[in-house]
């Protein structure tokens, strides 16, 4: 029995269909749009950047920059606000954490680069007005 050049078995098919629906609809993507401050932004600020930005700590004394809350995000530095609600290009906060800042500024401060998937988050919550949510 000869099959024709362009058949595609029915199991391929439908293996295809799910692996560009998964692409599509990545866990990493569809939870990334609803970046919140409670479970995506504030377990990341209290991992890498709380243990400096907080009252005794450099990061704090020599910014004003309190990170233990959302308010203390939102205040920001004594020089005012890091934080753009709704533009992640403007805020500081992602410029320093992205390295579009002097390299020495880069946060968190001398150590490695937050993730990927991290930066993400942080650029999503912005651009979604950055709510204490
Ligand atoms: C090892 C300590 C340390 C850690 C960890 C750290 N910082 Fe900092 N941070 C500093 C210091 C020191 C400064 C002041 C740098 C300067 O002005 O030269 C600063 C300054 C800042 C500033 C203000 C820069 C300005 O415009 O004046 C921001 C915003 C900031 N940090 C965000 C963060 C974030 C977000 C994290 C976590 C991802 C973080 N930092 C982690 C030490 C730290």
């Amino acid at each position: 029995m000869s099959v024709p050049r362009y058949f595609i078995p029915q199991p391929m098919v439908r293996i295809m269909a799910a692996l560009l629906l998964a692409a599509a609809w990545s866990p990493h993507s569809a939870a990334a749009e609803h970046a919140g401050f409670k479970d995506d932004i504030f377990p990341i600020l209290q991992k890498y950047c709380v243990q400096c930005h907080q009252p005794g700590s450099q990061g704090y004394e020599s910014s004003g920059l309190d990170l233990r809350s959302y308010e203390g995000l939102m205040r920001g530095t004594k020089h005012g606000p890091i934080v753009v609600p709704g533009d992640a290009f403007l805020s500081n906060l992602n410029v320093l954490i992205e390295g579009r800042a002097a390299a020495h500024l880069r946060m968190p401060y001398q150590s490695k680069k937050l993730s990927r998937w991290e930066r993400l988050l942080f650029r999503r919550w912005v651009n979604r007005g950055a709510k204490d949510n």
